[in-house]
């Protein structure tokens, strides 16, 4: 066999050999490595080219051709198995990077209003679209606010009704006490217009706490009142009763019937106790109507002549109607609540279920 041809044969078995090696090459490192072995100026090939040297001079630029073919093949070789290798390698990292979204995350608790302050915020919300400005007077009160600018003298039987917390109190000081109802909001806000030299129109919600010695399935010491009031000239009875009629529906968010029964309060003249059509049954008659088809919701009347007297109001130009409800009862009524210590207990459970109603 000639020089040429065994050189020829060595060549061939080279490429084949590298051809393979890099087919089976593990990582990007180990070709690396292959490329060293093969195509560095210590490499194989350049071992094989030493050969060339002892070839006659015609035989030389044949068998360079064939050199440089093998080192293109060589590197062509090279170049894709990396590739393949480097697409590999990135899609092995991206699994091994995987995260498992699967897993419930971990949620925060998310509070909510008590079902109370709900209610009142509603009501309030509704009266205020109406028009009705809202004012907070204070929890710890005089007489002459709480009973005697309402129309409620000293000796006055209705003052025994109201099952008043009294602070204690040396003879000189008035006594002080934790209001018994909102209605001393509206003594307030009718001084404050008339002491800072306005004058009605005055038409005020006055959303708040109020206490009473009083406690059982239906009574707690503390509870809430919404106390509504307007004073104009010519304000009659029948603004009041559209006004109501509004208000419920509007709460209830269905078309309510009202009935006005004849009742007495010392501040308002004529007074009315306002029942509604019973909610739960329809007004067929039901344990919460015992019966009736009616619910008592609260008490409301024309501003007695005395009150407007109290604060400087004159009674011969203006008139006014008012009325005062109860939170914790609408709130009971809207939701089917069964008991009102349900609202001061803290049991979880109910506010949970009530935090998300609304
Ligand atoms: N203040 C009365 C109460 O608490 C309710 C009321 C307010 C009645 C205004 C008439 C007018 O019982």
């Amino acid at each position: 066999m000639s020089e040429i041809d065994s050189l020829k044969g060595e060549l061939q078995r080279l490429q084949e050999k590298a051809l393979a090696s890099f087919k089976n090459a593990a990582d990007l490192n180990a070709l690396q490595e292959l490329r060293v072995t093969y195509l560095g100026k210590k490499g194989e090939l350049t071992h094989v080219l030493k050969g060339v040297g002892k070839l006659p001079p015609q035989d030389r630029p044949v068998i360079g051709q064939f050199v440089n073919a093998t080192k293109t093949a060589l590197a062509e070789a090279l170049d894709s198995a990396e590739a393949l290798l480097a697409v590999k390698e990135k899609e092995q990292r991206i699994e091994a990077e995987r995260i498992d979204i699967t897993l419930s995350g971990r949620t925060s608790p998310r509070g909510a209003l008590h079902p109370v302050q709900q209610g009142l915020n509603e009501m309030t919300a509704i009266f205020s679209q109406m028009g009705f400005e809202i004012s907070e007077g204070p929890e710890i009160e005089d007489e002459f606010h709480n009973f005697d600018a309402l129309n409620i003298p000293q000796e006055h039987p209705a003052r025994a009704m109201h099952d008043t917390f009294f602070f204690e109190a040396s003879d000189e000081q008035q006594a002080k006490l934790l209001r018994t109802h909102t209605s001393p909001v509206q003594i307030r806000a009718m001084k404050n217009c008339v002491e800072s030299g306005g004058e009605p129109p005055l038409a005020v919600v006055a959303p708040g706490r109020v206490y009473r010695c009083d406690y059982d399935v239906t009574h707690s010491p503390m509870f809430h009142q919404v106390e509504v009031f307007k004073v104009d000239k010519d304000v009659s009875l029948a603004h009041l009763k559209g006004v109501l009629k509004h208000f419920l529906s509007a709460y209830f968010e269905k078309e309510i019937d009202i009935r006005l029964r004849p009742h007495y309060f010392p501040f308002t003249e004529p007074s009315a106790e306002v029942d509604i059509g019973c909610v739960f049954c329809a007004a067929k008659g039901c344990r919460v109507c015992k019966g009736s088809g009616w619910v008592e919701v609260l008490g409301s009347g024309m501003i007695h002549p005395n009150v407007l007297k109290s604060v400087g109001i004159d009674s011969e130009i203006y008139s006014g109607f008012a009325f005062g409800l109860g939170v914790e009862r609408l709130v009971m009524l809207k939701h089917g609540i069964p008991d009102l210590r349900l609202f001061f207990e803290n049991d979880m459970r109910f506010l949970r279920r009530m935090g998300v109603s609304k």
